[in-house]
Parts: C-alpha cells; structure tokens; sequence
C-alpha cells in the first residue's frame, strides 16, 4: 500500500528519499511528499499524483537541504487523492511532521477530542489525528519518543510511522504495529523504509522492526524499546537479493521483465529441494518431521488475489497427488467466518509480499484455533514468514510489477513439490515420484519455448485490445488458470474480464457469447480435452472469438479458433506452470498497446497491508 522512508545521517537527505521513493512507488501512487529540517525549520513538500510531480515540486537544493527527511507515497484509504491527504501530515504548530501506513480505527472519536482540546485540523485522512495526539503529549514537555508512545496508547489500529520534529532534529523516531518497518544500518547514517527494497542501494544492513517496537534512530546509533520501555537487542538481517532484481535492465517494464525471468525463478523454487534418487521433494523449512506429515488429515490453503489463484491450483495437485481433503479460500473470508480447523489440520498461508493484512489476519486465526500455519511467501522477514511455524521462501527475487506473475509459477512449483511429499508418504511409488520429479525439472526449458512466442502474442494481443470484454475458460486445474488470465487482463488492460470453469459457461456466461466476444480457452491434452472440446464447439456456434492453448501437435483445434497458441506437453498437475505464461503476455501486451502503465494500474497496490 503506502510506502514510507526516512533518512538520518551526514548526506543530504531529500534526494535520497525521494530516490528511494521511487523505489516504494509500486506500492501507492496517488499522491506523495516528505518533509526535512532545514535551516531549523521543519519544510514539507506534498503533491498529488506521481513521485516525478512531487520532485518537480521542490525548490532549488539549496533551499531545501538538511540531514534528516522523512517520505512517503500513498494509496488512498481515508480522503481522495489530494495534497492536503497526502503524507507528511503535520501538528498545529508545524514542527512535527509524520508519515504512516496503516489504518487508525478509531480515528473519528480521538479527531473529536482533539477538536474540543482546540487543535484544528486540515485533511480528510485518519493519520492526521497522530500528529495531534502526539503534539498533544509532546506540549506536556515529555521528549519526542515518549510522546509518541503515549499517543499510539490511546489508539486502535495499524501503522508503520516515522516521524520528525523540529525540536528534536537529530532522531527519527520509527514504531511499528501491523505494517512493516525496517531500519536499515548505513555507516555514520540510517534509513527507515516500509519495504527493504527502498533502501538496498544504500546497505544490506537491516533490523525488521517488530510489532509494538518504537526506535530512536540517530545519526550513528538507534535504540530500540517496547511499549514497557524495556530495550531491545534486535537481531541484524542481511539482505541478500541482487541489486539487478531492482532494476527494469532492457525491458520496458518490470512484469515484462519478470515473465521472461520465469525460466529462472521456476527453477530457483525447486533447485535444492529434490531428492532425485527416491522420487521425494525436500521442504526442510516446513519444520515437519515425517511422522507428524503422516499424520496431517487435511490442508487449508488461504490467500488473496493472485496467491489464491496459486492455492486453488494447489488443491487440485494435492487432492490428486496425495489423496489429502484440501480447502482454498479466499483469507479475508476465512478469518471473519469462524473456520472450523480440526485436528490433524496443516494450513498454509501464500503470500508473495509476506504483508497482505487479511492473509495475516487468517494466520492469526488459525493459530488461534490451535493449527500448526506454514507460509509460502517471497519476502525474506517479512511478517507472514515471522509469524508461522515454518514454511518455504520461493525465492523469486523481488517483484516490483503490480500484477504478479513470477511469484505465481513460483508458488505453484512450491505447492507441486508440496504435492510430491505428501503424495510419496501415502500413494505413489519411488518410480513415480521420480517421474513427476523428472517432468518437473524439464519445466523451465519449456517456458523458455513458450516465452519465444511472444511476437506473436502481441500480435494476438493487438486484435483483441479493443474488446470491452473477455471470456477465459479452462477446466480441471486449467480452471483457476483461467481465473489468474482473467485477473491479468483486468488488473492492467481495465478489460473487464471473467475466468469460469468450462462446462459451467452454459449456466449463465453463455448469455453474453456474440461475435465480439474474445474467448480464451485452455485446451492442453489432458483427461477432460475432449470434454472442454465439446464446450468449446458451444462456444464457437454462438461465433465467439476463439482463442485457444492448446499442446504442441494438436490441430484439431485449428478449425474452431481464430488463434491457437501451442505449448509443450507435461503432465497434467504442471500444465498451469506453462498455460499461464502466453496469458500473461497476452494481458502484458494488450496493456501495453493500450497505452497504459503496466506497472503500475490504476487504484492498485502491490501489497494490500490493510483490510
Ligand atoms: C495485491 C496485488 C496482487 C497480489 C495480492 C496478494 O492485490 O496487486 O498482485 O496477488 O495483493 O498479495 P500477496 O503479497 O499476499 O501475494
């Protein structure tokens, strides 16, 4: 969502910010702006719109030079998109500017107190109640860090909030509740993002605050404290992602990037974690010795937006590979409804971010019920990874575009290997597990294949561009593949589209088949081709505009279709690691022919840290 920065040390300060910002600005985009000591004077910058209009905005450096700054980017929750909502909002007496990520709850009674203590108040948004609250403490004569931590008393809700004051020019102060912050160590200075992205360039250094933690960072040194005033010894991580990973190098855009790195991050996820001597996959992070795997009765797998398409795709090679009863939902479902969680159950949360609040949410719940939650996430320290028993990083590298896509195959291959484990202990033999294993290994190369298509996919893509809808169809694990095609092209092209399982389009979609109607089908040579032949035989009689995956040396489809995509063969469990790539360019290209920023659509955000 919001991205938040901060610097403290001998350089100057704003271009550092504002370049780390822009490191931060996939996550929000509305609106941006920071503020700095100057000359002893606490400036605040803001504007609406993009980071670029907030750097155009500044005045000339020698007016706006200082060794302390805070930023931050936002993606609106409380008030529209405009400068006086965008952070850093500041207290009445203009020394104390603040920025957050998070959402205060009960904003509106302490914004009533406020106003009847006389403090006057500007924006529309919830955070701007912190600035006062904290004024309010501060106007006591306690020091910066101890005001703070009796305002964030008096409030419910989540943030990651930095904040900066004139009086107290030589400190940051950072505190954390359910919205990622981490202290990054430089030499005689220190940086403070929401994301370790942001700061990379500058050292690999880091702290992961903890919730509840409130940090005093100097110059040279920081001090971390509890709400008991008890300090902290904090562990120190170091990065180890490749700057390139931050980096667009010749694409034209990141998830263009991503999509072609999938060869590599396919093969990262399973690299290491297969025995293929006795047909097993290894997952040591999932902290399960194989007699408490023998006893897991059944599986919840719990996500959000492109992750839960990841999950569906899970239950389906689970349920078959290893005969184990698996439940995918949607996480902000299943924590507000009461889920019931037997004994026996072992969930797994999927997350690329590590941060989305209703995936988190669902963990807590589950713990809650007392069931052993691993986590399948990208970002290393990230709070879902922090937070369960166990579980397996997929070692994606960053993902900066918005839509994710090299985070999905990523995720599904750890779910496969998932698959083999399980179904090794209770159905199938060595020779079998070999086999899968044998396939799987293959899978990167066949990537590579599809990925070389992609001229004509944008060919593809340019005939359908226009179209105000789209119809993706697919069935048996093909199915949520055409739900996750469905999500990228709506997610960035704003076409609006919908994925439905094959055979069920006669319940309802069909009504809505005429000439102009673009139809992608997933068509592999699998157990249920002929049936989805048959459905889509329905679908051309109604003249959709048929455009259909199909395996290599298949061309029976050739006569229904307008377009067929060929992709090579592999067993039917790791057909979505190949089908999902030509509707990933196809998405990618029909929003880039439609002009639009690929990386970073409209009213999205790459990590939804609020629910
Ligand atoms: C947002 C992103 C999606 C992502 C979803 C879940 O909606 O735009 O691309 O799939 O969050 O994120 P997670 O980090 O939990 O996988």
């Amino acid at each position: 969502m919001c991205g938040i920065v901060g610097y403290i040390g001998n350089r100057n300060a704003l271009p550092i910010v504002v370049e780390a910002l822009k490191r931060l600005e996939y996550r929000g985009y509305d609106s941006s702006g920071c503020a700095l000591i100057h000359c002893g004077e606490l400036q605040v910058y803001k504007k609406e719109g993009k980071i670029i209009e907030l750097e155009r905005a500044l005045p000339e450096p020698n007016l706006c030079s200082g060794t302390a700054a805070i930023a931050h980017t936002r993606w609106a929750t409380h008030g529209e998109a405009t400068e006086l909502n965008a952070h850093p909002q500041v207290d009445c007496t203009g020394k104390l500017a603040l920025v957050h990520n998070g959402i205060i709850e009960n904003y509106k009674l302490l914004k009533e107190q406020l106003i009847e203590l006389g403090h006057s108040f500007r924006s529309d948004t919830d955070t701007e109640v912190l600035a006062h609250l904290i004024e309010q403490y501060k106007g006591t004569g306690l020091p910066l860090v101890d005001a703070v931590r009796e305002a964030l008393r008096r409030v419910e809700g989540t943030y990651g909030l930095v904040v900066l004051h004139q009086d107290e020019p030589d400190q940051l102060v950072a505190v954390r509740k359910g919205s990622p912050l981490v202290i990054g160590i430089g030499d005689h200075e220190h940086f403070l993002a929401s994301d370790v992205h942001a700061i990379m360039i500058h050292t690999k250094r880091v702290i992961y605050l903890e919730d509840d933690e409130i940090c005093e960072v100097r110059r040279d040194n920081f001090e971390i404290t509890n709400t008991h005033r008890e300090t902290v010894h904090p562990r120190i991580s170091v990065v180890d992602w490749d700057i390139s990973a931050i980096e667009k190098g010749d694409y034209k855009h990141f998830m263009l990037k991503e999509i072609f790195e999938q060869p590599t991050t396919v093969g990262n996820a399973f690299r290491g974690r297969i025995d293929d001597r006795n047909g097993v996959a290894r997952l040591g992070g999932l902290n399960l010795s194989p007699l408490e795997l023998s006893q897991v009765r059944q599986i919840h797998l719990i996500a959000c937006g492109t992750s839960f398409h990841a999950a569906l795709i899970g239950k389906y090679m689970i349920e078959d590979m290893a005969r184990i009863p698996v439940h995918a939902e949607y996480a902000s479902e299943y924590h507000y409804r009461n889920p019931v969680v037997p004994e026996g159950t072992l969930v797994f949360v999927i997350s690329q971010s590590g941060e989305t609040a209703d995936t988190l949410a669902a963990l807590r719940e589950a713990k809650s019920k007392g069931a052993r939650v691993l986590g399948i996430t990208n970002v290393v320290g990230s709070t879902i990874a922090r937070e369960s028993d166990g579980g397996s990083y997929i070692h994606a590298g960053s993902e900066i575009g918005v839509a994710s896509t090299k985070a999905f195959t990523s995720q599904v291959t750890i779910l496969f290997l998932l698959a083999v484990l399980l179904g090794r202990q209770r159905t199938f033999s060595t020779a079998s597990g070999l086999q899968y294993i044998a396939e799987l290994e293959q899978i990167p190369a066949k990537i590579e294949r599809i990925l070389k298509q992609n001229d004509r996919l944008r060919e593809i893509a340019a005939s359908i561009k226009d179209c105000p809808n789209a119809l993706y169809l697919g069935r048996g694990i093909n199915y949520p593949v055409g739900l996750e095609g469905a999500l990228k092209l709506k997610e960035i092209s704003y076409i609006h589209a919908e994925g439905y399982p094959a055979a069920e389009m006669k319940h309802g979609p069909i009504a809505l088949i005429d000439e102009a109607m673009p139809v992608i089908a997933i068509a592999t040579r699998d157990p249920l081709y002929q049936k989805i032949q048959a459905n889509l035989q329905e679908v051309r009689s109604r003249k959709a505009r048929l455009i259909t995956i199909a395996t290599e040396g298949d061309s029976d489809l050739q006569s229904l279709s307008e377009h067929v995509i060929h992709i090579p063969d592999t067993l039917p469990n790791l057909q979505p690691l190949l089908s999902v790539i030509p509707l990933q360019l196809l998405a990618y290209h029909v929003a880039d022919l439609k002009g639009f920023n690929v990386d970073q659509p409209r009213n999205l955000a790459k990590s939804v840290t609020v629910e």
